[in-house]
């Protein structure tokens, strides 16, 4: 067999696994639950959750990864010589690998929605106007091809391989990435009202902090925005160097995307605030914001709308972003088949690449056909029920499968001194109790 892939640098490795972990719930996700949840509370629980609970499942996954040096079925699958324990990383592994294919169905249809609003400005620009109107409504047609488009981009840059297609493409398409943003927030300061939802999402709304909501939707938040579960991490994690410092890999991931998700908000607050002196209903009859997907195509547009000349390019900067966010993640979501396909079956990378983008685009088609039916009903199985308990399993398999000294000697591997620290004095009694745990109490709190 071909020999593995690697990151070539940190600063590959960073780049790309913060390139799954920034996507759409960090621009669109986390500003508005801010905004619904008492602002300022909802970061601080947000932060608070993203590094206590959150960090330590990235770690798990990362650990597994470095150490199994394989994709997550037989990554799961081999932690353990018992039988019983190899088939139960087998179905674990099968089903991080479904949930992965699941959420990227449904994740490239909005990516999708996300090209074709970036196309549409571009076409006003050009002044074809039929073609911007086709690209702004929805239509059976301008879905299917925008997520198709979405997903060919996708499958060729996996095609590609870790260093000349994962890393290569996050390392041109992040930094981009955050020169829009910071580009976007200057503008939007410079308009009336942004002060106002600077106010509305940096004072904390302290009397939410007991509400247990908010803690449910921080944690979801976390675990969507951080990738976990699904074997994202896990297979970034054994793509990575042996001596490359994995604890602080993974502090520099979680940092990376709650500080983007904080500078997200910058962006997201003030301009809803911006538009609604502009006269934009941002609130809804019940006097709540509207957060859902109207503000991406309602809300923000509207505001563009009102801006001139300068809309067009801003709406054309704001949906570039969502695209290359969505990008990003997507090629993430596909390495988790992919690396399955090479690896187990031994099919070449631009086959499986091919093979498992195919099979995903037509769930993507069956999803965008039977939407009422299927879209919120493979979101909600997928993030609300299969990231957190996959989350739970697969600290189970770090915390009890492997032995201790299979995870020092993993650790150590970057950090020889890493027994001397707090790291290893808490996390692997973290890993093992506290975390699926805390995971699991959020959980079943959240169906009640
Ligand atoms: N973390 C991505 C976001 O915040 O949009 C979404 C995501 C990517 C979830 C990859 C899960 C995953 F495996």
């Amino acid at each position: 067999m071909a020999t593995r892939g690697q990151f070539s640098s940190k600063i590959g490795f960073l780049l790309a696994a913060a390139g799954s972990a920034v996507g759409l719930g960090n621009i669109w996700g986390f500003p508005t639950q801010a905004a619904s949840n008492g602002g300022a509370a909802f970061l601080l629980v947000y932060l608070i959750l993203a590094f206590v609970l959150a960090y330590p499942a990235l770690m798990a996954e990362l650990t597994i990864g470095r150490y199994a040096r394989a994709n997550v079925v037989s990554a799961l699958s081999g932690l353990h010589p018992s039988a019983t324990l190899k088939r139960a990383g087998f179905i674990v592994g099968l089903c991080a690998l479904t949930v992965a294919v699941l959420i990227l169905s449904f994740y490239a249809i909005v990516a999708g929605w996300m090209l074709a609003e970036f196309l549409s400005p571009a076409a006003q620009l050009l002044q074809w106007d039929s073609g911007a109107s086709w690209l702004n409504a929805q239509s059976f047609s301008r879905n299917a091809l925008m997520c198709g488009a979405m997903s060919a981009l996708t499958i060729m840059i996996i095609a590609r391989g870790v260093e000349q297609g994962i890393e290569a493409w996050s390392t041109r398409l992040m930094p981009a990435l955050f020169l829009i943003l910071l580009g976007m927030i200057a503008y939007v300061f410079t308009q009336q009202g942004a002060l106002a939802g600077l106010k509305a999402y940096l004072i904390p709304d302290l009397s939410q902090l007991g509400n247990p909501s908010l803690i449910l939707s921080a944690m979801g938040q976390a675990f969507f925005s951080l990738s976990l579960g699904v074997g994202t991490m896990l297979i970034y994690g054994s793509y990575l160097r042996d001596t490359d410092n994995l604890p602080r890999m993974g502090a520099a991931v979680t940092l990376l995307d709650t500080g983007f998700a904080f500078t997200a908000g910058l962006l997201i607050l003030p301009a809803i605030y911006v538009a609604q002196t502009k006269g934009v209903t941002v609130f809804n009859d019940a006097g709540v914001l509207i957060a859902g997907p109207d503000l991406i195509f309602q809300v923000l547009p509207a505001l563009f709308a009102t801006m001139g000349a300068a809309g067009n390019w801003l709406a054309l900067a704001f949906f570039a972003l969502m695209s290359i966010a969505a990008l990003t993640s997507a090629i993430s979501l596909l390495e988790v088949p992919v690396s399955v396909a090479v690896e187990r079956w031994g099919l070449s990378r631009p086959l499986a690449a091919l093979f498992s983008g195919g099979i995903i685009f037509a769930i993507s088609l069956l999803v965008i056909w039977q939407f009422d039916a299927l879209f919120n009903g493979v979101i909600t199985l997928t993030t609300v029920y299969g990231q957190p308990l996959l989350g739970v399993a697969l600290c189970l398999f770090a915390g009890w499968v492997m032995h201790r000294h299979q995870l020092l000697k993993e650790l150590s591997n970057g950090h020889p001194e890493i027994e001397s620290t707090w790291f290893w004095k808490l996390w692997p009694f973290y890993v093992k109790f506290i975390c699926p745990a805390l995971i699991l109490i959020t959980f079943v709190q959240s169906l009640r």
